[in-house]
């Protein structure tokens, strides 16, 4: 294991005129270079005062865990969201935090899973009888518009895609990414993009909670996550959870989820069709079950696909990059962050470290095996870690899995030769111009 002692020295950039500029224009290569630096470094970013890049799982651990309640969501994070719509799970902290995650914690219960993972199959099924050979699809695009199916389908009861409010919640997620990527005008500012957001944030607005009223009249529990929210608010004695909440709340879940989990098959996608060995023995796996709708005892039947997700996700974090505020002094190993300052770990850093990831940049899933025990918890963070740990993780990763299982089953995915993949951050990470994948029947 390298040895580290961590020390807070300024780290260098020859790019770029200064930090925030080397951010905002290449935020990935900007940790790259940072994580050559040291392990604990920091950031001057002038009248914004400091940000602490953290890069060893050690000291992620103290952010992420032990030292938890000294930080909370940044201030860009929090402004951003407040000045549209409010708090909701991914923004707040202290007591609002708490009972949100406790009210929301019970839909990822794992005996909600069963109904979930069939309306993963189905929805899978449903988008593959549209494909046909020699099609050229963007791959992003094609999982988002399935990503966000299942996710409406499963959270709200309802398919949202093909109406108004499906493409109204496209366009302010992607507003708002850009938004949060930089830092944000406030929003009464007429600008354009805060007019569009707003319009569309209203639109959403009254429709979930049209839903809401009509839910609340008829009183039956669809045993999805808005009846839950509803039956919550009825026992609700802390006053947090008001209309208002249960909308953030709605939305929030659409937000978090959708698009990381579409890039992330994406990459996957991506990544398998550059390693033929890869997919053969994927195939291999899938195939033991037949062509049939996956379910989720055959899911523990495919370690090999779990293994193969977890390294598209090593080498291709789409969260990139999670940050933390300091509410106070903390005292990390000798070294004091102070009250304010941000603090920065970086997943897509943490997951090239040599000596935790050997040959860090080749695509090997059986590192997932062999290596397993070399990988301490929090060297590994695709979905964050310690209390706000993603909530929806394990829905993730079944989701995911059974998508490539059943899209692989058919379907070859290739790119075209000259096309080259350019990770770029926004928010989330993404491929910069897209991802064109060409669809081949299986014979
Ligand atoms: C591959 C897919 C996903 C990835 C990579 C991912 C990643 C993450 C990460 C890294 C965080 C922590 C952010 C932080 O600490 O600042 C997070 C939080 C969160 N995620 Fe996910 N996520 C995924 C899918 C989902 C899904 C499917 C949902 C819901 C349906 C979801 C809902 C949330 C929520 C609500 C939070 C905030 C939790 C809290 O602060 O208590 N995510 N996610």
């Amino acid at each position: 294991m390298r040895q580290t002692i961590p020390t807070a020295t300024i780290p260098t950039i020859t790019k770029y005129r200064n930090h925030r500029s080397a951010m905002s224009q290449d935020i990935l290569g900007y940790l790259e270079n940072l994580a050559q630096q040291g392990d604990f470094l920091r950031i001057p970013l002038g009248l914004l005062g400091s940000a602490y890049f953290v890069n060893h799982p050690d000291l992620a651990q103290q952010v992420l865990l032990k030292q938890t309640k000294k930080f909370q969501k940044p201030f860009t994070v929090k402004y951003t969201a407040k000045g549209i719509f409010g708090e909701n799970l991914f923004t707040s902290d202290g007591e609002l935090w708490q009972v949100l995650r406790s009210i929301i914690s019970p839909a990822f219960n794992a005996q909600r899973f069963d109904a979930y993972a069939s309306i993963m199959t189905d929805y899978t099924t449903a988008m593959i009888s549209q494909w046909r050979t020699g099609e050229v699809i963007d791959i992003p695009t094609a999982m988002m518009d399935l990503t966000l199916g299942i996710t409406t389908k499963a959270f709200f009861g309802q398919d949202l895609r093909d109406n108004q409010i499906g493409q109204a919640i496209i366009g302010f997620i992607e507003l708002f990414s850009q938004r949060i990527s930089s830092f944000p005008v406030p929003s009464w500012v007429p600008i354009k993009s805060n007019l569009e957001m707003k319009r569309l944030f209203t639109l959403i607005d009254n429709h979930v909670s049209s839903i809401i009223v009509k839910r609340r009249r008829s009183g039956e529990d669809y045993g999805d996550v808005l009846s839950m929210l509803i039956k919550a608010q009825a026992s609700d004695t802390t006053g947090l959870l008001t209309d208002k909440q249960v909308r953030n709340e709605v939305l929030n879940l659409f937000a978090a989820g959708y698009e990381v989990t579409a890039h992330s098959l994406a990459f996957t996608f991506y990544l398998i069709s550059q390693h033929p060995e890869v997919e053969a023995r994927l195939l291999d796996e899938i195939n033991q079950v037949g062509e049939k709708p996956i379910t989720i005892s055959d899911l523990n039947q495919m370690p090999y696909l779990e293994m193969v997700l977890k390294e598209s996700m090593r080498l291709l974090p789409v969260t990139a990059v999670v940050s933390r505020q300091a509410t106070e002094n903390v005292v990390i190993n000798e070294y004091t962050i102070p009250k304010n300052s941000l603090v920065l770990i970086a997943p897509w850093t943490l997951h090239r470290r040599s000596d935790y990831f050997p040959e860090p940049l080749r695509f090997n899933p059986d590192r997932f095996h062999q290596y397993k025990d070399n990988i301490p918890k929090f060297a590994y963070l695709p979905f964050s870690g310690g209390s706000r740990i993603c909530i929806g993780n394990a829905f993730a990763m079944m989701q995911m899995r059974i998508n490539i299982a059943m899209i692989l089953q058919r379907f070859k995915l290739t790119v075209p030769f000259d096309y080259e993949l350019q990770p770029f951050f926004n928010f989330n990470t993404r491929p910069k111009n897209g991802l064109p994948m060409t669809i081949h029947a299986r014979g």
